[in-house]
């Protein structure tokens, strides 16, 4: 293997993983009670974690240990030799079914890979375990992958998940083959692990499931690492990384699972809903924000739940809340399919100014102390008080330069969305969020999840591409 497909590196740092792998150590060295030095194979090691687990309870035991890091993925061995820490390591390039080793370890800890063997390749690894190791000697094996491995609690979550990154990766890639053989899905159960392990001539001390609570940004990490994305698709070496992409882009989404709000406003009659898009500002500070791709899923389920209720007769009034791009958005996707009402529709989103006009024009927020701001995402900034000077005073009052540029941003709007042939009718979005991500108000919305092409963009130049465009007054 010479490039790092296999390198799982994000899932790695994860606490929960560090943590279920951290007792796994502890069990091991339970049974190695007494040694002074504790020669260690760590077999399909990567970039070295239970090694560096081993090593940090050892040392604090007073233990001297030398380890020897065997994978058959060389870009991790060359990250394991940078980052463990243990003082007494080698490194080993050879795969785990064909050990060039002499015996004489203490023990093997065979860690969260013996699922990726086939499974003539796992009996050959255990039998070589068996052999390396001298007598007394403890193999310490853990694994995910075994079937009755997910709780039954976990496996609608996992179903919607794989089922979206499918749909994912068939729109990426279209023509996609799918791969014959995917070894980390064909599970073998907790019994036939225990059987193996026991025919290599291992008398089996303990064997015990352990429940991991992930949490979402561990399973986006382990979304990351290829051969985990291979198996979940079904996926080649070369749509690996694909694969990878599309799972992760699936996974906040079903995470948060849109579909499910859906059903409970049916179900409990709700009759108006808002779903808002971030603004990382106030409570929305330091919160991730959903990726272009992740909004525009977002936006689908919203539109075709939305449009279902309607056909449905389902009373329920649906709105998305302060990124204006979404109008073009639904108009694209009306005029995708045909739609006769579509030009209408543009001209609705056009009418008094499009977006053009919202914050410091069409609305603000006077809070709590009688402060006045643009909008109530930007309390960051105040234009006046209304116990010292009379609303209508402050909000006419354009010598402040915020309110002024507000009054009229048109002309002072950069960046793709001064290009963009929906300008009149988004307006550039929100004003809060561009300042917020750069400094200058007056910058693209970094939320805008449309394509350079979709908003008239020569793709990757920022040049529009559809010649000057009329100019519009707005009124409100
Ligand atoms: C999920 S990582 C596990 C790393 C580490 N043992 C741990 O528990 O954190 C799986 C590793 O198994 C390695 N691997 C897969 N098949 C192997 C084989 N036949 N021989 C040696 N290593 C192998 C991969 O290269 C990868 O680095
Ligand atoms: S590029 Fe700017 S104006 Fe165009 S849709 Fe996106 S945010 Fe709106």
């Amino acid at each position: 293997m010479t490039d790092n497909d296999q390198i799982f590196e994000a899932f790695a740092k994860e606490p929960a993983y560090i943590h279920v792998n951290e007792r796994l150590v502890g069990r091991m060295l339970r049974h190695l009670k007494g040694y002074k030095t504790i020669h260690l194979l760590d077999l399909a090691a990567a970039t070295g974690l239970m090694t560096s687990l081993t090593d940090r309870m050892t040392r604090s035991a007073g233990i001297e240990l030398k380890s020897t890091l065997l994978d058959l993925d060389l870009p991790a061995l060359h990250q394991a030799r940078r980052e463990v820490t243990a003082q007494n390591a080698s490194y080993l390039y050879a795969s785990a079914d064909s050990l060039p080793l002499r015996s004489g370890y203490d023990a093997v800890i065979f860690g969260n890979s013996i699922h990726l063997l086939d499974n003539e390749s796992k009996e050959k690894a255990l039998a070589e375990n068996r052999r390396v190791l001298r007598d007394g000697g403890v193999l310490a094996v853990n694994t995910t992958f075994y079937e009755g491995a997910y709780p039954e609690e976990s496996k609608p979550f996992y179903s919607r998940w794989i089922r979206r990154a499918i749909v994912e990766i068939n729109r990426r890639l279209p023509q996609r083959d799918k791969a014959e053989k995917v070894q980390a899905l064909e599970f073998l159960p907790a019994q036939g692990y225990r059987d193996l392990i026991t025919r290599a001539g291992f008398k089996i001390v303990e064997m015990r499931e352990r429940r991991v609570l992930l949490s979402q940004a561990a399973v986006r990490a382990i979304s990351s690492y290829k051969e985990f994305a291979k198996g979940a698709l079904h996926a080649t070496d070369e749509d690996a990384e694909e694969a990878a992409r599309a799972l992760q882009v699936s996974v906040r989404q079903t995470f948060n699972d849109l579909h499910r709000i859906f059903d409970f406003i049916e179900a409990e009659k709700v009759n108006r809903a808002c779903f808002y898009h971030l603004v990382p500002s106030g409570r929305g500070h330091g919160v991730v924000d959903l990726s272009p791709a992740e909004s525009r899923q977002a936006m689908d389920v919203i539109l075709e739940r939305t449009m279902d209720f309607h056909r449905r007769n389902v009373s329920a009034e649906i709105l998305t809340v302060d990124n204006h791009c979404d109008g073009p958005y639904m108009y694209l996707k009306m005029k995708a399919v045909g739609d006769p009402r579509a030009e209408e529709v543009y001209e609705m989103l056009k009418w008094n100014g499009g977006g053009l006009y919202p914050s410091g024009v069409g609305f603000g927020c006077i809070d709590f102390l009688g402060n006045v701001h643009p909008d109530q995402f930007w309390m960051h900034y105040t234009f006046g008080n209304v116990r010292e000077r009379k609303f209508s005073e402050i909000w006419m009052d354009t010598a402040d330069p915020l309110m002024a540029g507000l009054k009229d941003r048109r002309k002072r709007i950069k960046g793709r969305c001064v290009g963009c042939r929906f300008l009149d009718l988004c307006g550039g979005a929100l004003r809060v969020r561009a300042e917020i991500a750069t400094g200058d108000p007056w910058a693209s919305d970094p939320a805008c999840y449309l394509t350079d092409e979709e908003i008239g963009l020569k793709p990757g130049t920022g040049e529009g591409a559809l010649g000057p465009r009329t100019e519009t007054a707005g009124v409100v």
